[in-house]
């Protein structure tokens, strides 16, 4: 943060440095006229004067910036991030089981999903995928935003037997606002009443021409549960993911997006994050949003212990001072008091908004209840 002595401040202001001195210290901080204040303490006094201050810009008080670019030698590939969503019970869950040789669906309540799930697969190729299981239910719709805005491409799951749903329609408008490619996958192909022409028919209307449509969308017929037309989705998740040549710089400190967050009873506050780029390993000090923390232990979709996780990789991550909230970026810093020091000032920031700005949105309102 920038720094002014109080003579400076006092010139600024067209005050005497002496009664700057003297309110100074009616604040309980006495201070020489000679001496540096900091931002924070230079407002307080220009607002004890009646005077109005203007910060230079928003950089003055930028604590962390995460907008430096990592230069091209020192990028290497990574796996893309695939966001599954669609309609409710049109099978997402499920295809996701298909490809792990998990059952995940059979443990949610209802079989619903009100959370997003991240799992890493390696395909038959050995190239491994990143992928994000977003809820169907319309009362998720920032979740599902926040899905198509961390992904690098979207399969948008149809059942062939229900056709296109609102929740369908909402996922290909958060898809085309992120700007993000799509893979249609028409699901239930095994059931008998599947009419996956229809669905291509249907996708025109919203200005996706599939491929069976002589489009350049790229859609592929499959069934979570006989497996077929899985290995073909994996193949144009493959061919999607080259076209767009991901890479990230893995050997410096880590930046990554919260996915999840919450208090559990045993473990404390947990939250998983997709690594962005660089390495997050055990130790490394961070914050998180308003939250400051040191990674106590890392675990992968499986719940196994890892030491470190590199780009693309979804982690699950101890040691927070509190629950971050979902779509926070977690930066590794050098020290704690660096990390408290961040966390503390971007909690004094939230709440100046809170009592300044009221919700604009139902969205908003949601994620600020978080
Ligand atoms: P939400 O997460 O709540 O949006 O649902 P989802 O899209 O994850 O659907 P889920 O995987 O939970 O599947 C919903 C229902 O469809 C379950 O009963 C599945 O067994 C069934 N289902 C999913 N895929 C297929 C399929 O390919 N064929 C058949 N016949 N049933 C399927
Ligand atoms: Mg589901």
């Amino acid at each position: 943060p920038e720094a002014i002595t109080v003579q400076e401040l006092a010139n600024r202001m067209a005050e005497k440095g002496a009664d700057l001195v003297k309110a100074m210290f009616n604040l309980g901080m006495p201070v020489t006229i000679t001496q540096t204040i900091d931002q924070d303490t230079a407002e307080l006094l220009v607002e004890e004067f009646g005077h109005n201050i203007q910060r230079v810009s928003e950089a003055d008080v930028d604590i962390v910036t995460t907008d430096d670019v990592d230069p091209e030698e020192t990028l290497k590939p990574r796996p893309p991030v695939v966001t599954i969503m669609g309609h409710v019970d049109h099978g997402k869950t499920s295809l996701l089981d298909a490809l792990r040789g998990t059952d995940v669906t059979r443990g949610e309540a209802g079989g619903i999903t009100q959370h997003i799930g991240a799992y890493q697969v390696k395909t038959k190729g050995g190239d491994i995928v990143t992928f994000l299981d977003t809820p169907g239910h319309e009362a998720f719709t920032e979740m599902r935003m926040r899905g198509a805005n961390v992904t690098d491409i979207v399969v948008l799951v149809v059942a062939a037997d229900d056709g296109l749903m609102p929740q369908t329609i909402e996922a290909i408008n958060h898809t085309k606002a992120a700007g993000v490619p799509m893979i249609v996958a028409i699901n239930k192909m095994d059931k008998p009443e599947a009419k996956p022409q229809r669905i291509r028919e249907r996708l025109l209307e919203h200005e996706i021409v599939v491929e069976e449509m002589s489009g350049d969308v790229q859609d592929v017929e499959v069934s979570a549960k006989t497996g077929d037309g899985l290995d073909k989705l994996l193949d144009a998740i493959n061919l999607q993911s080259e076209l767009l040549e991901l890479k990230a710089r893995p050997d410096r400190d880590a930046e990554a997006t919260v996915v999840e967050a919450k208090l559990d009873k045993g473990k404390g506050p947990l939250a998983t994050v997709l690594i962005n780029r660089g390495t997050l390993k055990r130790g490394d000090i961070f914050v998180v949003g308003t939250q400051s923390g040191r990674v106590r232990a890392l675990h992968d979709d499986k719940g196994r212990q890892v030491k470190e996780a590199g780009p693309s990789m979804p982690v699950e991550v101890l040691g927070l001072g509190g629950v971050p909230r979902a779509g926070d970026t977690l930066t590794v810093v050098e020290d704690e008091q660096r990390a408290r020091e961040v966390a503390e000032y971007r909690q004094e920031k939230a709440d100046e908004k809170r009592t300044t700005v009221a919700p604009t949105n139902i969205d908003t309102m949601f994620s600020a209840l978080n």
